[in-house]
């Protein structure tokens, strides 16, 4: 848990909740915040598992996953290929095209190019192309508003997505089975303020949209899983405009080690399912493999 990310914070809530469930499981468990002697501390303790519970860069961009792989220590959620894959949300989105699945238009760009000039037709969002938590995210409405002065946090390279409007629903992925789908309703943008204050959005499971819509986030949830090749949980935030019937309905990304915090949504839609906290924690060491 924690880690270097800008995820740091979410990670260590994530992390904690993940330890009290997995010892009501019946797991001894040790909390490692992930420093750079992460190594030296896991050949010293020889863990027979590794719970992955880091979010952002490192920790699910397959970083830690390769550092496992090299030490043969089985761990949890998805493996190198698909953790690098899903964390780039350009590659992402041509892994989703290729597998026949919706997405929005969105190019990489240059810091200095996103500064200069509208590099797609506003409304459009400019986002890292590597964060999670929409750390970093700008959202252009009007074209009078200028290009966005980003700021120098962001990273040279960024993402510049076109404004997909609509309801913010996600549909979490454990093993082969879509578990089912949230409508995430907020007051404004869904940024990390809703997603971590408490109250800060609310969550409508099962989401209450036509039959056909809810299908189809089942439906590309799984797809999405599969085709990146994600192995154990993973989550797959949709965007739906309802003014347009299915034809509305787009991916945004795939988290592979989708968050586990008191506010978070995977660990709600496995208790929907009947799977408890801690259940779904001994699922997810079961799954574990290296
Ligand atoms: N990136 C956060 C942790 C999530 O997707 O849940
Ligand atoms: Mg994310």
């Amino acid at each position: 848990m924690g880690g270097p990310s800008a995820e740091r914070e979410v990670s260590l809530s994530t992390g904690h909740m993940c330890a009290i469930a997995l010892r009501e499981a019946g797991y001894t468990t040790v909390e490692v915040d992930a420093d750079r002697d992460l190594a030296e501390k896991l050949v010293a303790m020889k863990p027979d598992v590794v719970f992955n519970a880091l979010h952002g860069r490192w920790g699910e961009d397959g970083c830690v996953q390769g550092l496992l792989e090299w030490l043969k220590i089985p761990y949890t959620h998805s493996g190198v290929l698909a953790s690098a894959l899903a964390m780039d949300k350009q590659r992402t989105k041509d892994t989703y095209r290729a597998a026949g699945l919706p997405v929005v238009e969105s190019r990489l760009a240059c810091k200095d190019e996103v500064r200069a000039r509208h590099v797609l037709p506003p409304p459009y969002v400019v986002k890292p192309f590597n964060e999670g938590s929409s750390v970093g995210v700008w959202l252009v409405m009007e074209e009078n508003n200028g290009p966005p002065q980003l700021d120098d946090a962001m990273p040279e390279v960024v993402m510049v997505e076109a404004y997909a409007p609509g309801r913010e629903m996600t549909t979490s992925v454990l093993g082969d089975r879509a578990l089912t789908v949230t409508d995430i309703v907020t007051e404004g943008w869904y940024d990390y303020d809703a997603k971590y204050k408490p109250g800060g959005s609310s969550h409508v499971i099962p989401a209450q949209v036509p039959q056909e819509i809810f299908d189809a986030c089942m439906d590309y949830a799984l797809r999405a899983h599969q085709a990146l090749g994600c192995r154990g949980l993973s989550r797959t935030d949709f965007r739906w405009d309802e003014t347009r019937g299915l034809a509305g309905l787009v991916l945004l990304e795939t988290n592979t080690q989708p968050g586990m915090t008191p506010t978070s949504l995977s660990p709600e839609q496995a208790a929907y399912c009947g799977i408890s906290f801690p259940e779904l924690m001994r699922w997810l060491v079961e799954d574990a493999s290296c």
